[in-house]
């Protein structure tokens, strides 16, 4: 069986082997003495490139990443060949960007700081990792590793008592982050320029309402929640409702408060010491916009 796919795949080879540039030698030189990565790669999406013209790479899926081969094979040592793992993180980039800098995903690549920082493709992209099985992570726990291998004081945050449920497989970072950048604030997932990633999920909140919380339509979610996970409940940035309200409501003199967008001051009815007007949202329950009330209260 294995002698006829050979036979099958030398014979395509050898037919496309004309249209291949000078210095490249096509992939079955590779097999004779890398038969395990060959005979891996065959089911791999990185072979497509080999059967489809547009590429320029018929017959030849090895050298797309690894280079012009010619001098390898005529003396193979490592330091002949490129191998886009170990290369500088902006080279290796260079590589995998010849196929991929089009895709929709990768719009904001360049001002990633990934990219910035030099997290290269081949960091979270193993290309030979399980015959090419393991080239994209899918499953949320092991895309949660892999991210948290890194950002460790970010997987803490998840460990607080109130989190999304990554910690548990049923979400994932990329819910809310593209790994490879986005033109949002700390690469958040953009589904328009406007509008953060949690709507996809939150979609009640999302309005347009009649009557806006201009905290929630100008600040964004993070003015009230911490989205990783909060020692609080409802992951508030604060240990009670009121203390988040009044960081931007505060009846003070001289308010302690440096958020930018500060709300009016409650009338005078709200008698802040007691315990009946401390828990804004029994009445205030329409906090992130409402379709009725100007006050939110309904
Ligand atoms: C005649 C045998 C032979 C052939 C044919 C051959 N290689 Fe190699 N290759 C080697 C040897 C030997 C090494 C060095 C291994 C080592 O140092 O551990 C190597 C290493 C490599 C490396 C690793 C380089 C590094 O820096 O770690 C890559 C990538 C590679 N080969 C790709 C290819 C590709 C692609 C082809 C086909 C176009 C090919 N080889 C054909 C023998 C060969
Ligand atoms: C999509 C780009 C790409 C293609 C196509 C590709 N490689 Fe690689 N190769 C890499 C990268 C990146 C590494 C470094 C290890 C890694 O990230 O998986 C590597 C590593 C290697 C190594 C070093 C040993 C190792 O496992 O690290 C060899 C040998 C090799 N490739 C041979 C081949 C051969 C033979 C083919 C074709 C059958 C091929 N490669 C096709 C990107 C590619
Ligand atoms: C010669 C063109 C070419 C180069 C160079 C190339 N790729 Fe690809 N890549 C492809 C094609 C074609 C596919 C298959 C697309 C598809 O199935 O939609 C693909 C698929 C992928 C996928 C997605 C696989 C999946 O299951 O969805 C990843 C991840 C990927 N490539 C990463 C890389 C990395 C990392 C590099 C650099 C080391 C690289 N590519 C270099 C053409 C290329
Ligand atoms: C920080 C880790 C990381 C880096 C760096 C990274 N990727 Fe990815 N990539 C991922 C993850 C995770 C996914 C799966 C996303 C998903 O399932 O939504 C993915 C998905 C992909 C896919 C499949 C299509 C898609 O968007 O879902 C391609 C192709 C791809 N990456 C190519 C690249 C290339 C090319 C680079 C470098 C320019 C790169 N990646 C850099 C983590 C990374
Ligand atoms: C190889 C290490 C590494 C891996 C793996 C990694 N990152 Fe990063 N990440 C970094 C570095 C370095 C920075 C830049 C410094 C910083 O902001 O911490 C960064 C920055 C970020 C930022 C901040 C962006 C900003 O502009 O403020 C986000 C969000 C992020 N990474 C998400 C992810 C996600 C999601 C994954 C998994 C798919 C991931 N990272 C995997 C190293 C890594
Ligand atoms: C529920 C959505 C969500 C999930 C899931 C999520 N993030 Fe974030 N993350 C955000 C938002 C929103 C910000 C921006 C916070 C801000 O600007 O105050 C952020 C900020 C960041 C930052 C930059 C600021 C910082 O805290 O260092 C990094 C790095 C980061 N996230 C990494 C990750 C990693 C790694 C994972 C997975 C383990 C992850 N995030 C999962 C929504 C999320
Ligand atoms: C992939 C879907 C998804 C995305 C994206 C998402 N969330 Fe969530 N969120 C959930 C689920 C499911 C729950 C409730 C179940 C739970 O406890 O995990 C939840 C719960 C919450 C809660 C209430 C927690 C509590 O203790 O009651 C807040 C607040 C929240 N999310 C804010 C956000 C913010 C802010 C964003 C964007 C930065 C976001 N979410 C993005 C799925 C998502
Ligand atoms: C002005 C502060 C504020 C902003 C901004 C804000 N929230 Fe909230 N959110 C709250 C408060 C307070 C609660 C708790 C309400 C309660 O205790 O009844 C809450 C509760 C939640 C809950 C859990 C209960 C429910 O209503 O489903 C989710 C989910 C949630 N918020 C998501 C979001 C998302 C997504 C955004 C951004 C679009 C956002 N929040 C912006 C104050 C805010
Ligand atoms: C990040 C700052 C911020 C936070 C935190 C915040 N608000 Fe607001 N709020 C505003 C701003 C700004 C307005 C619009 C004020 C205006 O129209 O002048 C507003 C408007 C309101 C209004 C409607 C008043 C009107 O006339 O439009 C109510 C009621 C209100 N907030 C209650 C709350 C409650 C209850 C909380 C706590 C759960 C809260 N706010 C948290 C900034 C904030
Ligand atoms: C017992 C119910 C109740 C509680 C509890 C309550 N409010 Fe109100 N609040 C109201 C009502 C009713 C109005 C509308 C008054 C009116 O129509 O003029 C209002 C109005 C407001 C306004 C709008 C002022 C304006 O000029 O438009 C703000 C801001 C506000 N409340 C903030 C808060 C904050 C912050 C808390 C928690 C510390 C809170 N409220 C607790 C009932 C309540």
């Amino acid at each position: 069986m294995r002698g006829i796919e050979v036979l099958f795949l030398a014979a395509v080879g050898a037919m496309a082997q004309p249209a291949l540039p000078p210095g490249y030698v096509g992939s079955e030189a590779c097999q004779a003495c890398h038969q395990d990565i060959y005979d891996a790669f065959q089911k791999s999406p990185h072979n497509a490139p080999a059967a489809d013209k547009k590429y320029g790479f018929t017959g030849a899926a090895c050298e797309s990443c690894h280079g012009p081969a010619q001098k390898h094979t005529d003396s193979p040592s490592a330091e002949t060949i490129s191998n886009p793992g170990k290369l500088p993180a902006a080279a290796a980039d260079k590589v995998c960007l010849t196929c991929h800098l089009n895709q929709h995903t990768q719009v904001g690549r360049l001002e990633s700081s990934h990219m910035k920082d030099q997290v290269s493709c081949t960091s979270c992209h193993k290309v030979h990792a399980n015959g090419g099985h393991d080239l994209v992570l899918r499953k949320a726990s092991a895309i949660n590793n892999q991210c948290a291998s890194c950002h460790l004081n970010v997987w803490a945050q998840f460990q607080r008592p109130n989190h999304h449920k990554l910690p548990e497989g049923a979400m994932s970072c990329v819910d809310c982050h593209n790994p490879h950048g986005t033109i949002r604030p700390a690469m958040t997932q953009s589904f328009a320029a406007s509008e953060p990633g949690c709507f996809n999920c939150h979609g009640d909140k999302r309005g347009p309402f009649t009557f806006e919380h201009a905290a929630v339509k100008f600040e964004g979610c993070g003015a009230c929640h911490e989205p990783h996970g909060s020692a609080n409940p409802r992951m508030l940035t604060r240990q009670e409702v009121r203390l988040v309200c009044l960081e931007c409501h505060a009846n003070l003199p001289n308010p302690v408060s440096t958020n930018s967008a500060l709300g009016v001051v409650p009338p005078s009815f709200h008698d802040l010491r007691s315990p009946r007007f401390q828990n804004c949202t029994v009445c205030h329950q329409k906090i992130h916009g409402s379709y009725v009330d100007r006050n939110l209260l309904r």
